[in-house]
């Protein structure tokens, strides 16, 4: 099944190309994969601000499609493709009330890769949870091209995409699973017993992990996104150094809570830096500032092991996925990777793809084949954004 998909649930707009194929085995064949980031035009604000978001989405998404065309196109000759006819753009139009210009520019797009169109068996896209006029640019993009191209569409949730984006290295799952869903919105732990299937046994109660990264590298005056540069200066830093709270690592569920270590920096940073404000003392120090960031993920990495570890126990799963922004940290990999090998040497652990651990649009063509292959599509004219959808 040929796949193409579209991500806008935040501050990237994505646009993926994939052949899909299996039950059992999933392979995947990633033909394009294009992500522009907007987080330059946000790190000012120090966080994704959505109508900006949504403006940029809305200006980028023609290009981005566009981009994700292009390559696919030049190797399509080894497709038997009947060249689509020449559409009526009327009943797409309905869609792109609020994006009038993205008619002209999907038109001109429709007639420069009818080739390739013809060969694409359905269109995905992100539906929620994300910012809500941020995913509506993807989804009345998605819900026109679809009536464009006369193509079936699936509404996928972001999470599943994070989910599953392991596929994209032909990683299989071997079910029942749990995943751990770090991101700058979530955290999540996840029972699976099969794509679909979900049940969540622990969520965060206030802060998401990344959001808690972000937050705590504000606190430390680093710019945004905080995570990437808390995990860097981390890598220099003492993971003793301070003593900071793991908040509810020892509570009898397997819920989280960020909100309280990142207000614990805060007054950690508050006196060192008023008693001594002009000595370089943290967060001025190169060195107290790597110890603090050190510290601060440590904590949250405790807590992430502890809790993911009591629901290995309790369920057993055969594997423990790990996706979302977050999963990119370097020392999080290292440190699950170790727990997995000392405690749990027959769970398999499947890390999500460097490449795709932040939003992309690959990761929803994967979510988007497994909704198609059980007849789960949408009409576009019923297909809504939903900034709070549910994973279950
Ligand atoms: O999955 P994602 O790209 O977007 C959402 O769906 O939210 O996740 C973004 C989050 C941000 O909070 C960012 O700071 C965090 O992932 N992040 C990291 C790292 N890279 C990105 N957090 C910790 N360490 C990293 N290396
Ligand atoms: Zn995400």
């Amino acid at each position: 099944m040929r796949i193409l998909a579209l991500e806008t649930s935040c501050d990237e707009t994505a646009a993926a190309l994939a052949d899909i194929s299996g039950t059992r085995r999933i392979h995947v064949r990633l033909l394009s994969s294009v992500v522009s980031s907007q987080i330059a035009l946000h790190a000012p604000y120090g966080g994704v601000v959505p109508f900006l978001a949504q403006r940029e989405h809305r200006k980028n998404i023609s290009a981005v499609l566009a981009q994700a065309l292009a390559e696919p196109a030049k190797r399509l000759k080894k497709y038997n493709s009947t060249p689509t006819k020449k559409q009526r753009t009327a009943p797409a139009a309905r869609y792109l009330t609020y994006e009038p210009e993205l008619l002209e520019e999907f038109t001109v797009l429709t007639e420069k890769f009818s080739s390739l169109i013809a060969t694409i068996d359905a269109i995905a896209v992100t539906k929620g949870p994300g910012l809500e006029p941020a995913l509506w640019v993807g989804v009345n993009a998605a819900r026109a091209l679809a009536t464009l191209w006369h193509k079936p569409l699936v509404g996928v949730n972001h999470l599943e995409g994070h989910i599953f984006a392991n596929y994209l290295e032909n990683k299989q799952i071997i079910f029942p699973a749990l995943a751990l869903i770090v991101s700058g919105g979530h955290t999540e732990l996840v029972l699976i017993t099969e794509p679909g299937k979900y049940k969540i046994i622990g969520e965060t109660r206030d802060d998401a992990a990344g959001e808690a990264f972000d937050k705590a590298a504000k606190i430390l005056g680093l710019p945004y996104p905080g995570g990437p540069q808390i995990s860097q200066h981390a890598q220099n830093g003492d993971r003793t150094f301070f003593d900071l709270p793991r908040p509810m690592l020892h509570s009898a569920d397997l819920d989280f809570s960020f909100s309280g270590l990142k207000t614990a920096l805060l007054y950690l940073v508050r006196p060192i830096s008023k008693k001594t404000p002009t000595a370089g003392m943290p967060p001025y120090s190169p060195d107290h500032l790597n110890d603090l960031c050190a510290s601060f993920e440590q904590a949250v990495l405790d807590v992430l092991i502890a809790k993911t570890a009591k629901a290995l126990k309790k369920y057993r799963p055969q594997t423990l996925i790990i996706g979302g922004g977050v999963s990119a940290n370097t020392e999080l990999r290292k440190q699950f990777s170790a727990m997995i090998t000392k405690d749990f040497p027959h769970t398999l652990l499947l890390l999500a793809p460097l490449s795709f651990t932040g939003d992309n649009a690959a990761m929803i063509a994967v979510a988007g084949y497994f909704s198609a292959q059980k007849g789960k599509f949408s009409r576009p004219n019923t297909l809504r954004a939903d900034g709070g959808l549910d994973l279950a």
